[in-house]
């Protein structure tokens, strides 16, 4: 507890409540300290050893001074490996403005979307970019990698074929090595058939393809006639994904032009940091008719209640939740704040300097080719955009060390060869420097003659692209700027307001926290680059794991999985292999609580397992009778269970013990989704109470902030006997525990969302046991301060031991929706109104509000919060007493505009000073929502994904 005297530890400026906030807020709940409320709601049964061994806390400067050592023992070199990753130059204008700017990067998923319009802006400028460049009519907003978008395409294809059940997945040779590893484990894990296949001349697609994946270029660099593949494969009744370099697609043909169905690849390369593999934005667009089929989220416009044009999450937004086991994918959290600064450099550069770039990138390509070839040295391809494959017979381990020690990294193909990847940053004097070491003798300048292409005609890029005004309108930097600023203001983030989340946990994301992500000894790091360039991030990740371990009580994690749901997908499949090396092939059910969050169902089926739901006991705990009448009815197939701890009901289970016993006893294993760990840190360990695997998700617990919608983090931690199970590392070198995991790679990069890690490092840092400990229990009495204040206005909908929930609580709005028609939506709308985020609305219970205010919200905050509450029950009372009806009450009216409160008729049947400050401070400070109530059925009719032409906002 904060002593008097000056502030110190970090931990008293991340957690909210100071000493008199918290006496108030215990008085409230009705403990004497923070010891009593955590000892009567947390079950004793799971309580254990809660002991963390951490290092002592940091102060802030410690911290700094650490990550600047760590960052030190990166070696930033020029690099050239490609392979999908290619070193950019993000300009400083969007580094500032959007990377480091917590507008951006503290905002939510956008399912609020009257509060999201900036940041859905900027995400639908991505798909009318992705669409563009693919020449395929509809984008979505972002997946999480190259490799995993591959998969995702593979999986849409498999579903869009009809009447070839059983048939096969042809892979391109070409394909990046990442990308097979991991598509191969997703095709393993659910039975498809996949094979990778050298498509030269005279390729024949076999009868029975159901989707072909072509690498263009290919991830040696061949530029191929792609075109003869897609018909071949269309003939058999196929369909056809491209994975593209979204660069090259400004001068080579776009898979839409070639007849493509599905486009996927990476738009890392513009502006993203190499970040040592991640986070990126991945992108996947789809021709016409699929578009119902995609995974991932996907923005559209739609209208609001004046009929002016309005974003919002379109189709699949909550298909998770809705279609669990037969979602589309089980992708929830994406890569939406690199999805926006990708877009932001297209808005920067727009159509002619990404050319530009683009045919800069591609001659110093073809001059090094020329000049190698001149000299007497074969290159691999005639036909290449940004890479060349420079044959070396039984030389390239000697030429890429002669390039290293120049200061660049290029990749060693095999002994014979070495690929070299040309990028943004490569200059003439680069090319001068691989010329000398590749001949090992002093070289004349390559002769640099200016943008040429060498792409023979037919497959050269002639159509138009980012033509829309858009991406020509911001070319001054003041311009830029502003836009950026506008947009921003268009949102509600977390430097605005609380953003109380049941199930997200919306802490603070500290500037010391931020700081180092943007340094490039962690973000110019290429994650295939030599292990001793990389000992920093490396030495950084496994104390990252062991702390991660340590707080979890489990033997070992991995921070391969790049979002919760990947490491959902890599805890099951870790699961799954543990059976099938015990011979229990058998065992194929994954029982999953009918309060479980969405993606554990989807993620269920990707690792190839079929979904029996167990019931909900009135209490909201797992029904025990239920659960017990499954294991039997499914004897010898129960794979394993997967709860969520405390559940999604917001409490804490007292009967988690049995209900592991009961599985561990089936021949099962226990999986504890841990989203909600901010309830456990340093107070209970899910590897100690029954569980044999989790994720965690860092984009919660531990301080990454949600970006909008990403990126995220979602390690996967296993009990010991699951530790060879664990994703496997494609990293050039590996430490012995990293070698000990032979599980299937889950991610492209190595280290999934490196780049952001440091952010989780600092957090545990800066917090020590202590600290962490103390939040949880700040966390744990704000979600009870909140539910006993709001009880007699909400009931409270599930209680634990003591009558207390957890971190978490959800508000009842059901009765008040069956007496006054007013609904859980109005009251979210409305708190709009008020400036104020709304709580997680209809899950896990439809109708329901679920509030999580966290450790990191002051007193004066919370109260703000449960002061609209009250307020907006006041006016649902209004409704009550018949003073006025539902569908006049401001709250089916929020949230109001200031166009529509300085209006000069003013139609409604309460006065503007109500819609417009129902308390009185919002005099002061007042968010005016850019658009009224948006109309999600008419955009879903009406769907239109890209940039709509400005006279429609004009009109
Ligand atoms: C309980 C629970 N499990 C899993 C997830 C999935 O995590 P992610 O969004 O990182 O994929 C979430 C996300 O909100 C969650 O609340």
């Amino acid at each position: 507890m904060r002593k008097n005297g000056p502030v110190t530890s970090f931990a008293d400026r991340h957690i909210g409540p100071d000493a008199p906030a918290l006496e108030t807020m215990l008085a409230t709940v009705g403990h004497a300290s923070l010891d009593t409320l955590v000892d009567a709601a947390v079950p004793a049964s799971i309580r254990g050893d809660d002991v963390l061994v951490l290092p002592e806390p940091r102060s802030e400067a410690e911290v700094l001074t650490a990550l600047q050592g760590l960052a030190a023992r990166n070696t930033v070199q020029v690099s050239m490996i490609g392979m999908g990753y290619h070193d950019t130059i993000t300009p400083m204008a969007i580094q500032r403005n959007v990377l480091e700017n917590p507008a951006w990067y503290t905002a939510y998923t956008p399912y609020q979307a009257e509060i999201s319009q900036g940041r859905l802006e900027a995400m639908l400028n991505f798909q009318t970019m992705v669409s563009d460049l693919t020449a395929l009519p509809v984008a979505g907003a972002s997946l999480l990698d190259e490799a995993t978008a591959v998969s995702e395409a593979v999986l849409l294809m498999r579903r869009a074929v009809r009447g070839k059940d059983g048939g096969r997945i042809v892979l391109d040779a070409e394909c990046l090595p990442q990308t097979v590893a991991v598509v191969r484990a997703q095709a393993e894990a659910i039975g498809l058939p996949l094979e990778v296949q050298e498509l030269g001349e005279g390729w024949e697609a076999p009868e029975d393809l159901v989707g072909l994946v072509v690498q263009q270029p290919g991830q040696t660099g061949v530029v191929r006639d792609v075109g003869t593949l897609i018909d071949l494969a269309h003939e058999a009744g196929a369909l056809v994904t491209v994975a593209a370099d979204i660069l090259s697609l400004c001068v080579i043909k776009a898979p839409g032009e070639l007849g493509a169905d599905i486009a996927v690849g990476s738009t890392q390369r513009f502006g993203v940091p190499l970040f040592f593999g991640g986070p990126h934005a991945a992108y996947i667009a789809v021709r016409e008719g699929l578009e119902r089929q995609l995974p991932g989220r996907l923005v559209g416009v739609s209208v609001d209640a004046d009929g002016d044009p309005a974003y919002r999450l379109a189709l699949q937004t909550r298909e998770q939740h809705i279609r669990r086991d037969k979602a589309t994918s089980n992708i929830c959290t994406a890569q939406a704040l690199l999805a926006v600064i990708a877009s932001f450099y297209a808005v920067y550069h727009g159509p002619e300097g990404l050319r530009e770039i683009a045919l800069r990138v591609h001659t110093m390509a073809s001059t090094l080719a020329d000049a190698l070839r001149a000299r007497g040295v074969a290159v691999r391809h005639d036909h290449f955009f940004d890479t060349i494959v420079v044959e070396v017979p039984r030389g390239a381990d000697s030429v890429v060390a002669r390039i290293a020690a120049r200061g660049i990294n290029v990749r060693r193909l095999d002994a014979d060869a070495v690929a070299i990847a040309c990028d943004e940053r490569t200059t003439p004097e680069i090319l001068t420097a691989l010329l000398e070491a590749i001949l090992d003798r002093r070289a004349e300048r390559p002769v640099y003659t200016g943008p040429t292409v060498t792409i023979p005609v037919a497959l050269r890029r002639t159509s138009e692209y980012l033509q829309h005004p858009i991406f020509s309108a911001h070319r001054s930097e003041t311009s830029l700027m502003r836009y950026m600023r506008r947009l921003a203001d268009r949102d509600l983030a977390l430097d605005r307001t609380m953003i109380p989340l049941g199930s997200c946990t919306m802490k603070l994301n500290s500037a010391v926290e931020m700081a180092a992500v943007s340094w490039p000894g962690f973000a110019q790091i290429h994650p295939f680059a030599p292990a001793d360039q990389t000992a920093g991030y490396r030495e950084m990740i496994a104390q990252l794991e062991g702390w991660l371990a340590q707080i979890t009580g489990y033997a070992a994690v991995s921070v391969q999985p790049n979002a919760g749901s990947r490491g959902e997908y890599a805890g099951l499949l870790a699961i799954r292999e543990y059976h099938r090396s015990r011979g229990e092939t058998e065992r194929d059910v994954c029982l999953i609580p009918a309060s479980a969050h969405g993606t554990n169902a989807a993620s269920a089926v990707l690792a190839g397992m079929r979904v029996v739901v167990v019931a909900t006991a009135t209490d909201g705990e797992v029904d025990l009778e239920d659960l017990r009448s499954k294991l039997s009815a499914h004897e010898g197939r129960v794979s394993c269970i997967m709860i969520t701890y405390p559940s999604t009901h917001g409490v804490y289970e007292e009967h988690v013990g049995e209900v592991c016993a009961a599985v561990h006893e089936a021949g099962g294993q226990v999986y504890i989704d841990g989203a909600n760990l901010n309830a456990l840190v340093g107070v209970a360990k899910p590897g100690h109470f029954g569980g044999d695997v989790s994720h965690l998700n860092l984009h919660k617990t531990f301080a990454i902030p949600h970006g909008g919608g990403g990126p995220g983090v979602g390690p996967v931690a296993v009990a010991q006997h699951l530790v060879p199970f664990l994703p496997r590392s494609l990293a050039p070198v590996q430490s012995p525990a990293e070698l000990a995991r032979e599980g299937a790679p889950v991610s492209s990069a190595p280290y999934g969302s490196a780049g952001v890690l440091p952010i989780s490092w600092a957090y545990i840092a800066l917090m020590g046991h202590g600290g962490l400990r103390r939040a949880t229990e700040t966390a744990v009495l704000a979600a009870n301060y909140v539910a006993t204040r709001l009880q007699d206005h909400y009931p409270v909908l599930f209680r634990g031991p003591g009558g207390l929930v957890a971190h978490e609580c959800i508000l009842d709005v059901r009765p008040l929706t069956k007496a006054t028609g007013i609904t859980a939506e109005d009251i979210a709308k409305r708190l709009i109104d008020f400036g104020i985020h709304a709580p997680t609305m209809s899950f896990p219970v439809a109708g329901t509000l679920m509030v999580e205010p966290t450790e990191s919200e002051d007193l004066v905050e919370i109260d703000r919060f449960i002061d609209a509450m009250i307020t907006i029950r006041e006016e649902i009372a209004a409704v009550e007493r018949g003073d006025i009806a539902a569908t006049d009450s401001p709250l089916r009216h929020a949230p109001h505009t200031m166009a529509m409160v300085v209006a000069d008729g003013w139609a409604q049947a309460y006065p503007r000073e109500q819609a417009a400050f129902p308390v009185p401070s919002l005099r002061l400070d007042k968010y005016w929502s850019p658009v009224r109530r948006i109309d999600n059925a008419h955009g879903d009719r009406n769907l239109v994904c890209a940039c709509p032409p400005l006279d429609e906002y004009e009109a």
